[in-house]
């Protein structure tokens, strides 16, 4: 008999998660609020699964299945796409955010050496002068936030290792960025005016300091391209005007430009709040604390990479990883999702899943000295071709930081009550800050 029916594609129909009966205002309204709260209550009440309309990202659905975020991650990038609107919006069209498909193969392609684990080793020692560059000013035997600290830190560390800035560059850098990530981190989860209201309204000033910004990358890239040593320099913004694609074109300018603000982004403000929640969560667990301390003095690092993913599965920073669906329907486990909906992963949730870590809100390394965390149940770095392209960066630069504080500071131990989530807009840091008390090692 013909296959001729069977070839037909059957295009199932459309089958939903449940969906909360809450009017949209209210929805809207708690998501601005308090996403993380929103979720949290939803997935309790709904199972692993649910569908809601979301601002600014509209119809989504959203899960906290493993199996689920499993098949998210996995599947083909030409039928689920980046989540819409994503940072692009604020970044620019050359940032890797933007692209899809083949273009972001290609992209991803680019950035991938400079970024590999043995790539990222070369950066220690930058990371540690700026720890202890950092640290000299940290006030004895009185409490202080150490968050600003930290984004000063991974400000810094990007600045030297990805913008190979310098001197007058890197001042400026300095000055431009901090409140450029912090107004477009809250800006990021609400929608954009068709325009920008005069350069004193929240998008002029954003427009404002990204010219200045674009300035000084322009010089950048003119100094690095006159540096008689170009060939040997290993920041990345080097790799990237060394590389090309395969069709042996450049990147262009406007894109290295869209693409460092980019890294800069979605690497600093990130690594600093899982530093800042690291000190707040070893600061309330003596034992831990204490064998961190002996292991610094060591060259061993097993408990203290421990620490760091448990530190990153308990306090998780970027609460979800979002996906658009591209094809004309997308089967999600038993559900039929439309094209143009977002699927968005709560890595949170995911985080707290009592199946795969039990007694989920103990801090407790020893559940990752045993072994690695399984794929799709440790997901802070998102998954699949998307995952973050700073993961052994990131991995690096947390190690490193921590490895010199724990080597130079006595941190005091505490039995004040846990720092409650503050969100930022697009990382939640502790809400005071990760606050802690020193007393330097002699
Ligand atoms: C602890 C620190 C960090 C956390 C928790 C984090 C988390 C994430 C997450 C959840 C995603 C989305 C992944 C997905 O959609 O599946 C992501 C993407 C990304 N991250 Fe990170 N990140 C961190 C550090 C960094 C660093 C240091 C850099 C670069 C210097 C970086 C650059 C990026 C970029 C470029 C993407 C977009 C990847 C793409 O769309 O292909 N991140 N990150």
């Amino acid at each position: 008999m013909s296959d001729a029916v069977s070839d037909v594609p059957v295009v199932r129909a459309v089958k939903l998660p449940p969906t909360p009966r809450i009017p949209k205002v209210l929805q809207g309204l708690a998501f601005t609020v308090s996403r993380r709260w929103m979720v949290q209550q939803l997935l309790r009440r709904y199972g692993n699964v649910f569908t809601i309309d979301f601002p600014v990202y509209g119809p989504a659905v959203v899960v906290a299945d493993p199996r689920l975020a499993r098949q998210v991650f996995t599947t083909s990038p030409d039928d689920l796409g980046n989540i819409r609107p994503n940072l692009s919006r604020l970044l620019g069209s050359g940032s890797v955010f933007a692209l899809d498909g083949d273009d972001h193969r290609r992209r991803r392609r680019l950035l991938a050496p400079p970024f590999h684990g043995k790539s990222v080793k070369n950066y220690e020692a930058v990371v540690e002068e700026e720890t202890l560059r950092e640290t000299a000013h940290w006030p004895e035997g009185k409490e202080f936030a150490t968050l600003p600290s930290m984004m000063r830190i991974t400000l810094n560390v990007i600045l030297r290792t990805v913008f190979g800035a310098g001197g007058a560059e890197f001042d400026e850098l300095r000055r431009i960025i901090p409140p450029w990530v912090t107004l477009g981190s809250r800006l990021a989860i609400l929608p954009k005016p068709a325009r920008t209201y005069g350069r004193y309204s929240p998008w002029g000033r954003l427009a404002e300091w990204r010219r200045k910004y674009d300035a000084v990358v322009d010089r950048l890239i003119d100094g690095e391209r006159a540096d008689p040593h170009f060939e040997e320099r290993t920041d990345i913004l080097a790799l990237m005007l060394r590389s090309s694609y395969e069709d042996g074109s450049p990147m262009s300018r406007k894109d290295i430009g869209d693409e460092l603000l980019t890294l800069l982004a979605a690497g600093h403000e990130t690594t600093a709040a899982t530093l800042g929640w690291t000190f707040e969560r070893l600061s309330r667990h003596p034992d831990v604390l204490a064998a961190l301390i002996a292991e610094a003095d060591t060259d061993n690092h097993q408990l203290r990479q421990a620490a760091i993913l448990e530190v990153q599965r308990v306090r998780t920073v970027i609460d979800f990883a979002g996906r658009h669906v591209l094809a004309p329907v997308y089967e999600l486990g038993e559900w039929v999702i439309p094209g143009g909906y977002s699927i968005v992963v709560s890595i949170a949730q995911i985080h707290a899943n009592a199946d795969v870590f039990p007694d989920p809100d103990r801090f407790d390394p020893q559940r990752f000295i045993a072994g690695k965390p399984p794929t799709f149940a440790w997901i802070p770095f998102g998954g699949g071709t998307r995952r973050c392209v700073g993961a052994a960066f990131a991995g690096m630069e947390m190690d490193v930081v921590l490895r010199t504080v724990l080597r130079h500071f006595i941190i005091e131990t505490s039995t004040a009550p846990g720092e409650k989530w503050h969100a930022r807009g697009v990382a939640f840091t502790p809400k005071d800050g990760g606050r802690i008390v020193v007393h330097r090692r002699r």
